[in-house]
């Protein structure tokens, strides 16, 4: 015999709703806690423990990933309340990553969220991990849909037109590597550190854009689909053959940063859209926040700390989902490494790589 749900709050009224959003999807563990008023969300704390062990491998370890969680996260969560200023019984709502993302780190977040909800007797909201980071940007503006939404990070490069809430049609996405792993892979092998991106960004500031020739992925294409692995091995034959890794980094930063704008701006105009999201760990970039801006579309970023993966954009989304009504999600829902957040268009390339890439 199953218990009754609980009862759901009200995010209507004036008195505020207390959402903890907890992110394992990948390597760092974020747990963050929203406000929700009748005025609309606001983040109280957001706490990030961003895993140090997979340096000495150039990648993220999974199996050590997911023990990180562990062994974190009971740490992190009185910390994100006592940030927020509220007790574990002030909480009224917990939402969690459930995918996309590492199977065994997903789980540890998720089951720890559902445990807490069980516990205290409050609802609980599974989250998309790539809506997460949409809404970090969009309900920090309080934009409402339609708009188009580029998520940039180590893991995507997708650009999704929001019709409605939970509402995703994807227009485009990358061939091959991501745009933050792009980042990653080529301030690797320039010298220059990890994060890459960072790492590239400022090196850049001492680099001529010029000095290096790199000419913009798939340009003239009718499409909106993203290219970045011709970029890195551009960058791989330029290091061999002797240029500084500030050229390169300044060159490599410009090319990736015109592709994304173009594309993004192209595909706004295609669709008669005058709003842009951008988020994901590459939205913190000088660069393309620069670029962006001066393409006379309305562009919403993340609030600093909301780029990168955190449990903040996770509440925001369980806060989307409130206002829009949905029911709290079954205890019964497992995690997904794999998890579309709109069905792939029927594109040459979008059958493959990215579904590849996905898993
Ligand atoms: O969103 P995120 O934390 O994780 C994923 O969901 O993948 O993004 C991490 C990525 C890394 O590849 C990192 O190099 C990149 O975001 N990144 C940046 C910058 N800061 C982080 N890329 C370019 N410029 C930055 N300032
Ligand atoms: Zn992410």
């Amino acid at each position: 015999m199953s218990a009754a749900p609980p009862a759901q709050p009200d995010p209507h009224t004036d008195a505020p709703t207390f959402i903890l959003g907890i992110d394992t999807s990948c390597d760092d563990t974020g747990l963050g806690v929203v406000a929700l008023t009748a005025a609309g969300p606001q983040v109280r704390s957001n706490i990030v423990w961003s895993q140090t062990v997979h340096a000495e491998y150039g990648g993220v370890m999974p199996e050590l990933a997911s023990r990180e969680h562990v062994e974190r996260i009971d740490t992190l969560l009185p910390r994100a309340l006592a940030e927020a200023g509220i007790a574990l019984s002030d909480l009224d709502v917990v939402a969690a990553t459930s995918g996309p993302g590492l199977m065994g780190a997903l789980l540890v977040g998720l089951m720890y969220g559902k445990g807490l909800a069980q516990a205290l007797k409050i609802p609980f909201y599974a989250a998309h991990h790539l809506e997460g980071h949409i809404y970090a940007a969009a309900s920090e503006e309080g934009l409402q849909p339609p708009y188009l939404a580029l998520v940039v990070s180590g893991g995507h490069t997708h650009l999704f037109d929001v019709t409605g809430g939970g509402e995703y049609r994807l227009v485009g996405a990358t061939r091959d590597d991501a745009a933050g792993e792009a980042f990653d892979k080529v301030a690797r092998l320039a010298g220059l550190g990890y994060p890459g991106g960072p790492a590239i960004s400022a090196a850049a500031e001492r680099g001529d854009p010029l000095a290096v020739p790199f000419k913009t992925p798939l340009q003239g294409q009718q499409g909106f689909e993203f290219s970045f692995s011709g970029l890195k091995t551009a960058a791989l034959l330029a290091f061999q053959r002797g240029a500084r890794p500030e050229d390169l980094a300044a060159g490599f930063q410009r090319a990736a940063v015109r592709s994304l704008v173009d594309t993004a701006v192209r595909a706004a105009e295609a669709l008669g859209r005058e709003t842009l999201v951008v988020s994901g760990g590459v939205a913190a970039n000088r660069a393309l926040r620069d670029a962006f801006g001066q393409t006379g579309l309305r562009v919403a970023f993340p609030a600093g700390g909301l780029n990168t993966d955190n449990g903040a954009m996770i509440a925001l989304a369980g806060a989307a989902a409130l206002r829009d009504g949905q029911p709290p999600s079954s205890l019964d829902g497992g995690a997904a490494a794999y998890l579309p957040l709109a069905p792939l268009p029927d594109l040459p390339h979008f059958g493959t790589s990215a579904r590849r890439k996905a898993r």
